[in-house]
């Protein structure tokens, strides 16, 4: 009933509100996999309910742009119980989501747990700062540390995929 082959490699990124980290996560992963002709399944989410519905914030929509990713067009949403079995990999943004993820497991969960840096040489579990009460310049270092650790989950990914196929 879940899963199917075109999601093996799906990814989603979980954050507290899905409007800042997590939607940046998604923004960086699409456009790297699309760059390299990687198919992939890539969704962002929050642990909390606040802003669902809602665009990324603006800073982070600002600073995307300025890379030229745009991800204006996401619409915020919480985590729910089929993201355990849809994506093969949940990755959280910070310890403290990352426990609010587990929290929200089923018992046969298939989806693995894990942080965005723990794939990162010498960064596993560090934390992406939440930007959201911070300046500008919070969402340009919180750009920087995400595609650090994304270009990690790409290539480990790819060679998922690769591991899959042989
Ligand atoms: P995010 O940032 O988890 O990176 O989306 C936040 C967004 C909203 C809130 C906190 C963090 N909030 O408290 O509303």
């Amino acid at each position: 009933m879940h899963g199917g082959i075109e999601h093996r490699s799906g990814v989603l990124f979980v954050c507290l509100g899905n409007i800042c980290r997590s939607p940046m996560a998604e923004g960086v992963l699409r456009e790297m996999a699309q760059a390299q002709g990687f198919a992939c399944l890539v969704d962002s989410a929050g642990t909390a309910s606040y802003h669902v519905g809602s665009p990324p914030d603006p800073r982070a929509i600002a600073v995307a742009g300025r890379h030229g990713i745009d991800i204006s067009e996401q619409a915020a949403r919480q985590i729910e119980r089929d993201d355990f079995y849809r994506f093969a990999h949940i990755v959280a943004l910070d310890r403290s989501n990352l426990e609010g993820v587990r929290a929200r497991a089923p018992r046969d969960a298939t989806a693995r747990l894990s942080m965005l840096m723990d794939r990162v040489e010498g960064r596993a579990g560090e934390n992406v700062a939440d930007p959201y009460y911070g300046e500008a310049a919070a969402f340009e270092a919180a750009w920087e540390v995400i595609t650090i650790g994304v270009e990690a989950w790409l290539a480990h990914l790819v060679n998922e995929a690769k591991g899959l196929k042989a």
